[in-house]
């Protein structure tokens, strides 16, 4: 637990992402990770492709819904600030970023694009859209390097470690004087959260049975040919 946020006279670092927001964040990157590594039918890993993907969809659903109800810098809401965009493109330019306490107000731009990427990459999967799947896998992966440079750089330039942040959730109070602690997310936000995730499970294994087992990413495919997973899948554009 984060006893040093509340230890001492001066408080020493400010809550900033909630657990639940940074719990969906590390494993969204395991999920990906897997789904990436284990994407090519000659990999060892192939069992995993189906499987993993389908969480990485599953989290999208959370973080979703978590947008709307989430703790304070979790809320689509606090983050999503166009005005804001053009200050901090200028601050950028002069090298000079403002910390801030939640995401930036091109890291908000950020977030939407790799969640939308990942939920179209998911789905492209789950409809076997193969080219455009293939394509979009890929796309994903070199988004998420920009991704990964742009935390370093901004840590850099901000002098505040954003992956530490998002390990602890916590950032050092002394660079936010006029922050305090981020509003954190009620029993309703976990109940709301909880019912997205069961919800979308029950839905995933009405349509794939075996979405949380490990078989090939052909038995899938073999399995969508013969029907068996179609169950709530009005449009499949398969000709054959
Ligand atoms: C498959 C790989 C990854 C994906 C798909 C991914 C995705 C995301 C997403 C969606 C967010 C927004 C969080 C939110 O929902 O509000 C985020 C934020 C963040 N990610 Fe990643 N991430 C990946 C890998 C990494 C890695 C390897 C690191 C560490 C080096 C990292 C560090 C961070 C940090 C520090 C933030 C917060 C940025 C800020 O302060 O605004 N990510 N990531
Ligand atoms: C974010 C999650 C996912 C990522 C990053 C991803 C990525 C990829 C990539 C890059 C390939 C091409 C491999 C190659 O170069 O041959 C691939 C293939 C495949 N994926 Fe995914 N995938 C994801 C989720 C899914 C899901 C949810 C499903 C189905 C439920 C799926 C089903 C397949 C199948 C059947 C193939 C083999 C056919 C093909 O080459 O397109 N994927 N995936």
């Amino acid at each position: 637990m984060a006893s040093n946020a509340l230890s001492g006279p001066a408080r020493a670092r400010l809550r900033v992402w909630d657990l639940p927001l940074r719990l969906f964040h590390w494993l969204l990157v395991a999920a990906i990770a897997l789904a990436l590594v284990s994407a090519e039918e000659e990999s060892a890993l192939n069992d995993w492709h189906i499987l993993s993907g389908w969480v990485a969809g599953l989290l999208v659903a959370f973080r979703l819904v978590w947008g709307f109800v989430g703790g304070e810098h979790s809320r689509f809401m606090t983050f999503v600030k166009p005005s804001a965009l053009a200050g901090h493109l200028r601050e950028l330019l002069h090298g000079r970023p403002e910390p801030t306490m939640g995401h930036n107000a091109l890291g908000a731009l950020s977030v939407l694009l790799l969640l939308a990427m990942v939920a179209t990459t998911v789905w492209t999967g789950v409809i076997l859209a193969e080219d455009v799947h293939e394509l979009l896998g890929w796309s994903l992966l070199a988004l998420v390097v920009i991704h990964i440079l742009a935390v370093v750089v901004m840590s850099l330039l901000t002098r505040e470690n954003l992956v530490r942040a998002m390990v602890d959730g916590t950032k050092p109070a002394d660079r936010h004087p006029s922050a305090g602690d981020a509003r954190a997310p009620g029993p309703i936000a976990y109940l709301a959260a909880g019912l997205a995730i069961a919800a979308g499970a029950w839905a995933v294994t009405r349509f794939d049975p075996r979405a949380f087992t490990l078989r090939s990413a052909e038995s899938y495919e073999h399995q969508s040919e013969r029907g068996a997973a179609t169950e709530g899948a009005e449009d499949h554009d398969n000709e054959d």
